[in-house]
């Protein structure tokens, strides 16, 4: 790349603009709230882990198989960046003792992910997440609670037309031999799927189910159903879940070819997408039940249940739906000094602080072109200061609304502006 060619951003990654982050800030801060008030803490994890840790979380999930940022850093560790944080959760549950504590331990984190995807609008290379998980708690009211939290978040975010999509996977004692029904259901189809399917049909059927490929939909509609061939004790957990939901008052819809792209799952799996889309792309959010994940990272075995939603999708479904932020603006109050008074101005503007967001326009230019910029900039005061002003300790206090000016001491500016 020649020298003078100005250096971009990674391809499939975003800068959030402070204009965007208005909206951002209200998804995030709704994300908060809701998780604290269904008592989550929260939590924060590294964006590096063992890249093993990872790929315990499924060798055949895309997020694995082919998305995973793998690198070896200077001492010759196999790392890899989170594509997602129930597995660095899980880990930090164990290593940081949240095991000893009262269980479930219920916890949030919210951060960047990072998944080597093709980019697309909602796809992206790094990426948000609101992450929730309740460890330790193996009851169906958890399942029920995490995908009410995930309602409850989009809902303060301003997202009213959801639609929650739910299933039950069944568990290691159920699952093996639903999925040698699948396989032989699809075993005499298999020359009319396509290839990855042919593939899945040997070594991951039950995402077969899952398949947005047009050649493969028509054969779903007869394949067996899961939720038909669960042991009793996931029967009665499936059940329980949707009971719990019901006296919610919290709609959903029952899809039988819901069973999601990460291989941990056990049990309950959900989705919430906005009301009127389809397919996995658009999900804001998605979760369930992973019974064997702590296990399979080597720890004792422990029940979990959890969800993530994407900001990046809520915002711009948010921004979609005319949710409307009123910018505000970088600073309340621009102090504008007429001529070489750094220093005063910087004075004016410690002074102001104590109760107002305050900026200087320190630009050598008049103080026309500093008050152009400071209405553009929609400041609700400005302190205009001339070097006389500045010898007398007092500045002239102007309301940008009512247009309305006067001289006041320094001292007095707080009160003022209060
Ligand atoms: P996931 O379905 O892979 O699940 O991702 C959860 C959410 O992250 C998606 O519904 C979507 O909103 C967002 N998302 C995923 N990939 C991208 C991307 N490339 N760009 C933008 N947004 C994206 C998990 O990550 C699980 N860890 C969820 C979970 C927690 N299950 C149990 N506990």
């Amino acid at each position: 790349m020649p020298r003078s060619e100005p250096i971009k951003a990674v391809r499939g990654v975003r800068d959030l603009l402070p204009a965007e982050l208005a909206l951002w800030r209200v998804a995030e801060t709704a994300a908060a709230e809701t998780a604290r008030k269904f008592g989550y803490e929260e939590i924060v994890t590294p964006i590096i882990e063992h890249a093993e840790l990872i790929e315990r979380v499924g060798e055949d999930t895309d997020a694995v198989a082919k998305e995973l940022y793998r690198f070896e850093d200077r001492g010759g560790r196999r790392l890899a960046l989170r594509p997602e944080a129930t597995a660095g959760v899980v880990r930090a549950y164990f290593e940081g003792g949240l095991n000893q504590r009262a269980q479930p331990a219920r916890l949030y984190l919210i951060g960047p992910m990072f998944r080597y995807d093709r980019p697309q609008k909602g796809r992206y290379r790094q990426f948000y997440q609101l992450d929730v998980e309740a460890i330790g708690g193996a009851g169906a009211a958890l399942d029920a609670e995490v995908v009410e939290l995930g309602v409850e978040w989009l809902r303060e975010a301003g997202l009213r037309e959801l639609r929650l999509e739910l299933n039950s996977i069944g568990d290691d004692k159920c699952r093996p031999a639903f999925l040698e029904r699948l396989q032989a259901y699809y075993r005499p189809l298999k020359a009319q799927l396509h290839p990855d399917c042919q593939r899945r049909l040997e070594v991951n059927p039950l995402r077969l189910l899952d398949c947005k490929v047009e050649q493969c939909q028509p054969f779903k509609v007869d394949a067996p159903r899961i939720t038909d061939h669960l042991c009793d004790e996931c029967a009665a957990h499936w059940s329980a879940v949707r009971r719990l939901l019901d006296a919610a008052g919290i709609e959903y819809l029952h899809n039988p070819h819901l069973v999601r792209g990460l291989d941990y799952y056990t049990r309950t799996v959900f989705e919430i997408y906005p009301e009127g889309s389809s397919g996995q792309q658009d999900a804001l959010a998605s979760g369930g039940r992973y019974d064997g994940l702590a296990a399979a990272e080597g720890w004792p075995s422990t029940p979990g249940v959890g969800f993530a939603g994407g900001f990046e999708r809520v915002t711009e479904l948010m921004a979609a739906g005319g949710e409307e932020i009123i910018a505000r603006p970088a600073a309340d109050v621009l102090v504008l000094p007429d001529g070489d008074l750094d220093v005063a101005a910087a004075d004016v503007a410690r002074i102001c602080r104590a109760v107002r967001s305050v900026a200087v326009d320190y630009e050598p230019k008049s103080l026309r072109a500093k008050m152009r910029s400071a209405d553009k900039a929609g400041a609700r005061w400005v302190v205009l200061l001339t070097p006389d002003d500045a010898s007398r300790r007092v500045a002239q206090l102007k309301e940008m609304a009512s247009g309305e000016q006067s001289e006041v001491p320094w001292a007095d500016l707080p009160a003022r502006l209060a």
